[in-house]
């Protein structure tokens, strides 16, 4: 039986894995296509996020803002076509809810008409607002707080937050106020464990921590990390479980090699016609065969 056809993973069964109630671990790891999307249900991971990385390791972008809603939709329904037994989790992509609070639901919705089963976004106490209107609509939101990579511009680079002890309580109110509003798991970005273990210890929904150390509820990751598709940065909590980048490089390298030898295709590898068809256009007349040696098909 594949992952797929068991029951589907649900918010309520995400909302109820606290480690502390002797739970495992949740694992979630990012997927923007169908194939990825068969790999992480196969592999029996617990949530996919559609997350705007996609813009940077998909799309070749520097960083995450240059993702619209459409864009994001367009890889949700890749992903939800998959048909995959994890959660799905549609990421709000920069100035998706940043607007009215009747846009911010009507982009929350698309990615749920795209096939998610709820949205993330980024941002503490001041999305409160946003996150209400879009639970007031039906749809769970997952929040995410600490490296906050849409803030990259305010923050001035991809760098750890929460260090000193006011940004560290400033954290923690964050993730109070988005338990309060309804979220139903918070991802912590680029945190000190200490701090992550802190918000995780506080708060009564799952912490899934991405460089945040090793007590949260969950972790997540880049799918083209773990599988070292990307191979240009290794930031410190990547842990590359594959090296399908090099061996993508050698497999293409390998056909590369054998067009140019005349290897490829074999005789095996080709469609061809009966002995008959072959006669009927002459390639036996003569007396010789012609330039298509006939076979049955
Ligand atoms: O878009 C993304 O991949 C994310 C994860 C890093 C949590 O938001």
């Amino acid at each position: 039986m594949s992952p797929s056809s068991l029951t589907r993973v649900t918010v309520p069964a995400v909302r109820a894995r606290k480690v502390r109630n002797g739970n495992e671990p949740l694992v979630m790891v990012t997927a923007y296509d169908a194939p990825g999307a068969r790999i992480a249900d196969e592999a029996g991971v617990d949530l996919i996020l559609i997350g705007d990385s996609v813009a940077m390791v998909v799309l070749g972008y520097d960083d995450t803002l240059q993702v619209t809603i459409e864009d994001m939709a367009h890889h949700v329904a890749a992903v939800a076509r998959a048909k995959p037994r994890p959660l799905l989790i549609g990421d709000m992509p920069w100035m998706s809810y940043h607007v009215s609070l009747k846009d911010t639901v009507r982009n929350a919705a698309k990615l749920i008409k795209a096939g998610a089963h709820a949205v993330k976004l980024e941002g503490g106490r001041k999305r409160v607002p946003m996150i209400q209107a879009i639970i007031d609509a039906e749809i769970p939101v997952m929040g995410h707080l600490g490296l906050t990579p849409q803030s990259i511009n305010a923050m001035g680079g991809y760098r750890v937050q929460g260090r000193k002890p006011e940004a560290a309580f400033a954290l923690l109110d964050d993730a109070r106020a988005l338990e309060e509003a309804g979220c139903f798991a918070i991802v912590l970005e680029g945190v000190p464990d200490e701090v992550a273990r802190m918000v995780t210890d506080t708060i009564n929904v799952p912490t899934i921590g991405i460089g945040a150390g090793a007590h949260c509820d969950g972790q997540v990751l880049v799918f083209h990390d773990v599988l070292g598709i990307e191979d240009r940065i290794t930031p410190k909590f990547v842990r590359r479980y594959a090296s399908l980048k090099r061996d993508a490089v050698s497999a293409m390298a390998a056909f590369a090699a054998d067009v140019r030898a005349g290897r490829f295709p074999s005789a095996d590898e080709s469609y061809h016609l009966s002995s008959e068809q072959a006669e009927a256009l002459g390639l036996y007349g003569g007396g010789g065969a012609g330039p298509v040696q006939a076979r049955s098909a």
